[in-house]
């Protein structure tokens, strides 16, 4: 074959495919296929990008730092200026608010907090519409481009919504969202309103608009926006990248997230995997998963698993050289659990993650076995104090986001986490998000509905109320005396 006709060949050669994650199936799609589950055996689906050869990592680190000053909308772009990596081809019609560059805090306070020398917090809540939904949320609109869609649509508890809504109207498409009505928070529902989106608040809970998310799918013009679209999942990834760079490629050892629906953890187990077989990091980060305790099926799952779903602890999952990760190495797929009981009535004051049947908690399962990593629950009290300790580092969140840093508190306690360990917590929402929960925490209002017609009160361990005084100079240096 000449030089010419073999370039042709490469050139023709797909970017990438889609494939069924299911160990008796392993169906591959083209990319171009409005699918979302395996159209064989309803499987969910992932993206199997053709990675470039591990001998061109290298210049691939160099390529993308030099990107970060660069002028070119897609360099500017966290989620694109790792293209090298996304199933998309370079003519792609990006649709971007520039997403991603977010910030790597230290944390000294949350640390002491969790019982670590250090802790750095990854905050994700830094992009456009406050969220982490954006950095999957540019893949997905970009690729409902692709396809032609009219109108893109999601289930949420909020943040997929706002992000969904922004982007659509980036793009000029139709937004149409699915919110339990009651349940999320205003302040993301005031962004969807002024994004223009069309939306519909039901009767019902999360896992109600999910299931008629699904059904809603099969209409030729309208693409699905949710994590269970393999391409949200895609632009998420590239958060390991952002993450791993901003730490020079080496460590951490811990890279914690919160659990809802299980798109973000999915996604930056499959980052972090895709560098290891490029070879642009030696280890994986143990991935860990934190669930508030009354939305917990995941971490109920998990608890149950005995020795042989979980890897081998002798044989260690990382391969000494960047040989592609397949379920045969390490782990074999066909012995994860093949179901999960949901959680009928899920409830939290987190209300991202009041969620009760996540729809990619498989292939988050997998990829937190494969990392050795755990998935646990923290309680209501836990996740209101975590979060006001993050807001005393400067930093602030979300409460959804603060589970991260109460799990990883337990982790520590627990001996799992080494307290010299290195860990991330990522935080997946800003503090803006949900100003009610803020408030009623700091005023000591707070209170979790059980269900039962007695709200039980959560304790503000660090509260820190407005204080009403005299209009006088003295009255606020005797305040502030006291609180010295
Ligand atoms: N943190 C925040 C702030 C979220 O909004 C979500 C999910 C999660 C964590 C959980 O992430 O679902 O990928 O496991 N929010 C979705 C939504 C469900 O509709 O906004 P996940």
């Amino acid at each position: 074959m000449s030089a010419q006709t073999l370039k042709a060949a490469e050139e023709l050669k797909p970017k990438a495919v889609q494939r069924c994650i299911l160990p008796h199936c392993g169906g591959v799609y083209a990319i171009s296929e409005r699918i979302y589950v395996c159209p064989r055996c309803g499987g969910p689906l992932e993206i199997d990008v053709h990675l470039p050869p591990a001998n061109e990592a290298p210049g691939l680190r160099k390529l993308w730092a030099v990107r970060a000053g660069s002028r070119d909308a897609r360099d500017r772009s966290g989620v694109w200026r790792f293209r090298e990596l996304l199933p998309f081809e370079d003519s792609a019609p990006v649709v971007t608010l520039f997403e991603g560059n977010t910030p790597l805090y230290d944390a000294p306070r949350c640390a002491e907090y969790a019982g670590l020398i250090g802790l750095r917090l990854k905050h994700q809540g830094c992009n456009p519409t406050g969220s982490f939904k954006d950095t999957g949320m540019t893949a997905a609109l970009t690729q409902a481009v692709v396809l032609g869609a009219e109108t893109v649509i999601c289930a949420s508890t909020g943040n997929t919504a706002a992000s969904l809504s922004a982007y659509a109207a980036r793009a000029g498409l139709q937004a149409a969202i699915l919110v339990p009505y009651g349940q999320i928070s205003a302040a993301k529902l005031a962004q969807s309103m002024d994004y223009g989106a069309t939306i519909f608040e039901l009767d019902g809970n999360f896992d109600d608009c999910m299931r008629l998310i699904q059904d809603l799918g099969d209409e030729p013009s309208i693409y699905v926006a949710n994590s269970i679209n393999p391409f949200r999942v895609e632009g998420q990834k590239t958060v390991a990248f952002e993450l791993m760079q901003q730490c020079d490629w080496g460590g951490p050892d811990h890279v914690v997230v919160p659990g809802g629906n299980m798109g973000n953890s999915t996604a930056l187990g499959k980052g972090f995997e895709e560098l290891l077989r490029l070879g642009l990091i030696d280890r994986l980060p143990k991935l860990s998963v934190i669930q508030a305790e009354g939305s917990a099926p995941l971490a109920r799952l998990f608890a149950t698993l005995g020795p042989k779903q979980r890897p081998p602890a002798q044989s260690s999952p990382q391969p000494s050289s960047p040989e592609p990760l397949s379920s045969e190495s390490w782990l074999d797929d066909s012995r994860l659990p093949g179901t999960m009981a949901p959680v009928e009535h899920p409830r939290t004051l987190a209300t991202a993650i009041k969620i009760g049947a996540p729809i990619s908690w498989r292939k988050a399962l997998r990829v937190v076995l494969r990392s050795h990593g755990r998935i646990i629950s923290v309680s209501e009290q836990e996740i209101a104090d975590a979060k006001s300790m993050i807001g005393r580092d400067g930093i602030g969140c979300e409460p959804a986001s603060a589970t991260t840093v109460a799990g990883i508190r337990r982790l520590v306690a627990s001996g799992y986490i080494g307290p010299t360990d290195t860990v991330i917590a990522v935080l997946t929402g800003h503090v803006l998000k949900d100003p009610d929960y803020v408030s009623n925490y700091h005023r000591g209002t707070l209170a979790l509905d059980t269900g039962e017609g007695n709200p039980r009160p959560i304790h503000g361990s660090f509260r820190n109320a407005p204080q009403r005084v005299e209009a006088t100079k003295q009255s606020i240096l005797g305040v502030l005396g006291r609180r010295k």
